[in-house]
């Protein structure tokens, strides 16, 4: 990936994968560079971008791109790109797999094990709630949000689904039924969230929203910290006004190993890995550069947020 740009362009990249980009270095390095590839680690708020003198575009490596504002790249005439597409089976597996984890205590009974306190078995250890025939509702029904309905299919699951806009074509294709968020949250076992942030969506799930929910109900996460109102979601699970979170987001990421969240047996946490497959992550990476390369050529790049 890198060769591809190396070749047309002078590439200044911070190498260090383990810690984002500095405010500092981003600070110091945008004044002067025509295009920014970036991560969802980067904060590209309206105070750096007021120092970019050439800035033409910002390539953002992910689907979501709530660590740009947008408005105030579109205002200075840069060009805000994202990847959206080439994640989205991968996503909805993960997503998958952490509703699966979460329901059936997979990780819990693992450490079980490990810790050598398997001593014999036993009629209800280590129980969980099924799967197959529950009902889950989907908020945010997009490309990730169909996906994972086809999955969720599969496995003879009843799926409700709320959504700015109703998809009659999708409803009829995989059987599946329009609901009011508070409906859904009323009659679902499974609650998924896949909306994207944004202003409207954060706190979407807060103490409210988790006091509508089943007492058995499983809340899975995998789309942005935020969304989920953390606070309310801790004081649910404490309380057993749901049974249990499975979460690959988070308000601060990294979360802090002192997170409240993090104390409760009933949450299971991924470090948002929803995309990380190496096949995905790698066409990412690459349709990133042939957007940043493509805006440089004064082309038009193929997937354009501000039109
Ligand atoms: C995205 O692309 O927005 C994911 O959160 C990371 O792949």
């Amino acid at each position: 990936m890198l060769a591809r740009l190396d070749e047309l362009y002078e590439v200044k990249m911070w190498d260090e994968e383990d810690t984002p980009v500095p405010r500092e270095v981003l600070e110091k390095e945008i004044v002067d560079i025509d295009g920014l590839y970036c991560l969802l680690t980067e904060n590209v708020d309206a105070e750096l971008l007021s120092r970019a003198k050439k800035l033409k575009v910002i390539s953002n490596m992910a689907v979501g791109f709530n660590n740009i504002d947008v408005e105030a790249a579109t205002n200075k005439g840069v060009m805000v790109t994202n990847t959206p597409g080439v994640l989205t089976e991968t996503t909805a597996d993960l997503t998958f797999a952490l509703l699966m984890a979460t329901a059936r205590r997979i990780v819990e009974s693992s450490e079980y094990l490990k810790e050598g306190k398997w001593k014999t078995w036993s009629p209800m250890q280590l129980t969980g709630q099924d799967i197959y025939g529950a009902t889950v509702g989907i908020i945010g029904l997009g490309r990730i949000g169909e996906a994972f309905a086809k999955r969720a299919k599969g496995f003879d699951m009843n799926i409700l689904y709320h959504n700015r806009s109703r998809k009659s074509e999708v409803e009829q294709e995989l059987g599946i039924t329009y609901v009011e968020k508070e409906t859904l949250l009323q009659k679902s076992d499974y609650v998924v969230v896949l909306t994207p942030y944004s202003l409207e969506t954060k706190d979407l799930i807060d103490q409210h929203e988790l006091a509508l929910m089943k007492e058995t109900a499983v809340l899975i996460n995998t789309s942005r910290g935020g969304i989920v109102n953390e606070t309310a979601l801790y004081h649910a699970l404490k309380e057993g006004q749901i049974w249990a979170a499975g979460l690959d987001v988070f308000e601060e990421e990294p979360i802090s190993l002192n997170h409240r969240l993090l104390s409760l047996p009933n949450v299971t946490v991924l470090p948002h890995i929803g995309s990380a497959s190496k096949k995905t992550r790698i066409k990412m990476a690459i349709m990133a550069a042939d957007h940043l390369s493509q805006a440089l050529q004064g082309e038009r790049p193929t997937h354009l947020i501000n039109e």
